[in-house]
């Protein structure tokens, strides 16, 4: 490790050379004999540690160590008073902000350990300026990266990317344009894999929260005090396992959106506590005295008939309306056949771009057999098939029936395009009956 650099200053030689020696062991010593020079040194050296005589006949030592403090901040200072230099001390400390100082006569032992302090002072100070510096460079890397991602996120959320263009999915978008951008509360409801989640991102990437975060809670299936936790937060201790405090996810959500999916399935002791939350603005965290303001847009989903669900006593009334404000129905994909053809193309197309395959097209027989499947694992079951599809499809080919899951390729859809094909209703039936 290379040495520090000490600068003494002091008019008398006899004194720089004794301290010289007692400090050139372990630092780099600079003398000078006046704080002309040793200002001039200064500029030139960048010293740890400054060690100044108060007495001196041009410059005092507070004045030359406030110039010094003037020309190079970093350096810790220390100042070498007589007896008699009570106010030059206080003067000093105001001043040239000093670090300590030491009376006459002093011990050399007692010296080299205050030097030795301030040294070690300069150099931690060193490490912090570096390493903030390093903090804050990661930060706005880390917020540059964060802008760019959410300018990816929000150009793949424009309402264009969710696919659809049949009656029911317009009658969607024309609910959703009207209510994104207020804090309503949207409960979205449809069979599992018709869009829920996503439709639930659209509202949020279309309202003016859409800068602040965008939560998902699946409330199905999680155990009632840790689903407590998760949203509401808790405080240290307040359960077996909570070792610190956790702020929960409303308050994440503060000024954004949090999305609560199979709303359904929660437990009285949520329910109540989500009521608080719809009702006065305001959460408690598991084992807090307080209660805190959030202002997060809740958007809830659910597959079940909450209707029934209150007729049967396992969702609270209460809760109901004020989930049910603005509900929107996400059809299953079997009531919009019309969006299966774009749909296919859309995930088709995806697939291939991931996995930089090219493809000649996509069959017409392809289309016409999912055109009459059931689906029901609505979008999510489409759009697994056409993974499959893309991934067992010959580059350069066109993706034919041969390639659809069994599922798909058992139903006797093969007599329809002989139907499709006729106008004449008796030969088609001869033709199908041939069949
Ligand atoms: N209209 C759409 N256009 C494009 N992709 C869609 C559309 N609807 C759904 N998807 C895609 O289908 C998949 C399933 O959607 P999502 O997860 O939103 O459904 P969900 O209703 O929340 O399902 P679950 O009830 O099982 O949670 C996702 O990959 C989603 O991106
Ligand atoms: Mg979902």
């Amino acid at each position: 490790m290379t040495k520090e650099i000490l600068l003494i200053v002091d008019d008398q030689p006899e004194i720089l050379n004794t301290l010289n020696h007692l400090f050139r062991r372990k630092y780099t010593i600079l003398t000078a004999d006046s704080a002309k020079k040793a200002l001039q040194l200064i500029k030139k050296k960048e010293p740890a540690v400054i060690l100044s005589d108060q007495r001196m006949p041009e410059t005092d030592g507070v004045t030359f160590l406030s110039e010094a403090r003037k020309l190079w901040p970093d350096a810790i200072r220390i100042l070498i008073t007589g007896y008699a230099d009570i106010e030059a001390t206080i003067e000093a400390v105001n001043r040239a902000n000093i670090y300590q100082y030491v009376a006459k006569p002093f011990e050399p032992n007692e010296l080299l350990t205050i030097v030795n302090k301030a040294a070690e002072r300069f150099r931690l100070l060193k490490q912090n300026t570096m390493l903030h510096d390093q903090l804050e460079e990661k930060n706005r890397q880390l917020k540059d990266e964060n802008i760019k991602l959410h300018i990816q996120v929000e150009k793949q959320l424009e309402m264009g990317n969710l696919i659809g263009h049949s009656p029911g999915m317009l009658k969607v978008f024309s609910l959703i344009r009207k209510v994104a951008d207020t804090p309503t509360t949207v409960l979205i409801l449809g069979e599992t894999g018709t869009g829920k989640e996503l439709l639930a991102k659209m509202i949020h990437y279309n309202s003016n929260r859409k800068d602040k975060m965008f939560v998902v809670q699946n409330c199905g299936a999680v155990p009632d005090t840790l689903l407590q936790s998760e949203l509401f937060g808790h405080e240290k201790g307040s359960f077996t396992g909570a070792i610190q405090n956790k702020k929960g996810l409303f308050e994440q959500a503060d000024n954004g959106t949090i999305f609560l999916d199979e709303i359904g399935d929660t437990s009285p002791a949520f329910q109540l506590g989500l009521l608080r939350v719809l009702q006065e603005g305001e959460i408690r965290p598991l084992g807090a005295a307080q209660t805190r303001k959030v202002n997060a847009r809740v958007i809830a989903a659910t597959n079940k008939d909450l209707k029934k669900e209150v007729e049967t006593g396992h969702f609270r009334e209460d809760l109901y309306y004020r989930i049910n404000v603005f509900p929107v129905h996400l059809p299953p994909l079997r009531e919009r056949r019309g969006d299966i053809a774009e749909l296919l193309k859309y995930f088709i197309d995806k697939f291939t771009q991931r996995i930089n395959k090219s493809i000649l097209g996509i069959d017409d027989e392809v289309i016409q057999i999912l055109n009459q499947a059931d689906f029901p694992g609505n979008i999510r079951e489409l759009e697994n098939e056409a993974e499959r599809l893309v991934t067992l499809a010959n580059p350069g080919d066109k993706i034919t029936k041969e390639l659809l899951s069994d599922r798909f390729n058992t139903t006797k859809t093969i007599t329809i395009p002989v139907l499709q094909e006729q106008t004449d209703l008796k030969l088609a039936v001869e033709l199908l009956e041939k069949k």
